[in-house]
């Protein structure tokens, strides 16, 4: 599969066409934003240890059972996918009070949650991706019934295959995003599961190990990917 004219450039990858309509390559930056784009950097080596979370992470999810866009990994920085069309819902899931469920509801970051929460974004850098709710989701035509149903249904199924997957590597799945999208009918994972779409806390001390280094200023960013990346690829 030969990587064709680059159709568009997002804040943490590019996507390219290839000669099948039905596929696209994924290339990963070194381009680190937070805010909205407020706040803009640069972590070394992020889009090639990125790539290789995510493969692994969504190579694992397939082998049980849950239906991903990607086909296979081409070089450091490239991901061959199919060509979904992206809902435009960024679906959270919570296992621990943290970021803007902390702010939103006036609670320490940290304490468990009774069960894992599934909250919905509308997926609008413009509006900054405001939340929305599953009525919203119809009411705008966001996704399908059927659609939204299933990305729930996912997205608990996957969260009860990630926790454990990052329990065993002493690392607390604090929370993340996922994003789905369309491809001939069938729903299927897309995007990225990595570092910068996750929170993820070392199991003993609690260190953070993910995006936030970066949001928060905390510092050793670098290290933190590379840890993680150590953890998920060479266990
Ligand atoms: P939040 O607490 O800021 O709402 O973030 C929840 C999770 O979603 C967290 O793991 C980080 C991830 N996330 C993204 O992947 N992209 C985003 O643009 C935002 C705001 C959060």
């Amino acid at each position: 599969m030969t990587r064709g004219e680059q159709l568009y450039e997002g804040k943490a990858k590019i996507i390219y066409a290839t000669d099948d309509d039905d596929y696209r390559i994924l290339y990963f930056k070194d381009d680190a934003t937070a805010f909205d784009g407020a706040k803009k950097g640069t972590i070394v080596a992020k889009g090639i240890i990125n790539n290789q979370v995510s493969c692994r992470i969504f190579t694992m999810l397939a082998e049980n059972g849950i239906p991903t866009h990607l086909v296979k990994k081409l070089s450091e920085r490239e991901v061959l996918v199919k060509n979904v069309a992206i809902m435009p819902v960024e679906v959270v899931v919570r296992n621990i009070i943290a970021g803007s469920l902390a702010k939103r509801m006036g609670r320490p970051e940290g304490e468990k949650l009774p069960f894992p929460i599934v909250e919905y974004y509308y997926k609008n850098d413009d509006l900054h991706d405001p939340m929305i709710n599953r009525d919203h989701v119809l009411a705008f035509g966001l996704a399908s019934e059927a659609q939204i149903d299933q990305a729930r249904e996912l997205a608990l199924k996957i969260n009860s295959i990630l926790q454990p997957f990052f329990a065993d590597r002493d690392i607390i799945l604090v929370d993340y995003k996922l994003e789905f999208g369309d491809f001939h009918g069938q729903l299927l994972l897309a995007d990225e599961i990595c570092p910068d779409t996750c929170r993820l806390w070392d199991a003993e001390s609690l260190e953070k190990m993910d995006k936030d280094r970066f949001r928060r200023d905390l510092g050793k960013v670098e290290e933190a990917y590379v840890e993680v990346c150590r953890r998920v690829c060479d266990q």
